[in-house]
């Protein structure tokens, strides 16, 4: 086992973290959508901690091996440019999906406050639950995270 073996093992570990824990919230977003109750919202809690450390390990390790692999490897610079576009996707990424991690925390920190209430169905809290912004800053940190994927496989100029 080589020092080039291990590095990928862990950057892939941290790639397979990063997609996993998108999917995760992709289908706790689509599951919010559909929930009627405040309380419906408050049971993600649990799924979406589980969804924020595979981010942050996924986060961290791709970037710190991947910076590793372009060094240590003859055959890559890290200024290539498929190199330099995976860092700013990868910005790209960290940054909105930490702008939407904070839109859902919020909406599910309201969600609690509202479930402590008698009244279980509030339709303006299901409207805001659907926050556009929320959802679009997913979509582009999703985006990202899939263009690094591709770029990844098929590493354009390289
Ligand atoms: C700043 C960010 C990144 C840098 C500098 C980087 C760098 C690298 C390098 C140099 C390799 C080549 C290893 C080789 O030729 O054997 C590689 C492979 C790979 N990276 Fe990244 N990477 C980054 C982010 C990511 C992310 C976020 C993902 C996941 C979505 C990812 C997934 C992969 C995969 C699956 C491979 C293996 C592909 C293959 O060689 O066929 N990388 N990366």
């Amino acid at each position: 086992v080589s020092l080039y073996d291990v590095l990928l093992f862990l950057h892939v570990v941290g790639a397979f973290a990063l997609i996993g824990a998108i999917t995760l919230f992709s289908i706790v977003i689509v599951a919010t959508w559909r929930a009627e109750r405040p309380s419906d919202i408050v049971e993600f809690a649990g799924v979406t901690r589980l969804g924020g450390l595979l981010v942050m390990v996924g986060t961290l390790m791709t970037v710190v091996f991947g910076l590793w692999l372009a060094i240590d490897l003859d055959q890559y610079r890290v200024w290539d440019g498929w190199v330099v576009a995976a860092i700013i996707l990868w910005a790209i990424g960290s940054e909105t999906g930490r702008r939407s991690a904070d839109a859902y925390e919020r909406i599910g920190t309201e969600a609690a406050q509202f479930a402590q209430e008698p009244v279980t169905v509030r339709p303006e809290f299901r409207a805001r639950s659907r926050s556009v912004q929320a959802l679009g800053m997913h979509l582009v940190a999703t985006c990202a995270v899939l263009l690094i994927l591709a770029d990844m496989i098929w590493k354009p100029g390289a």
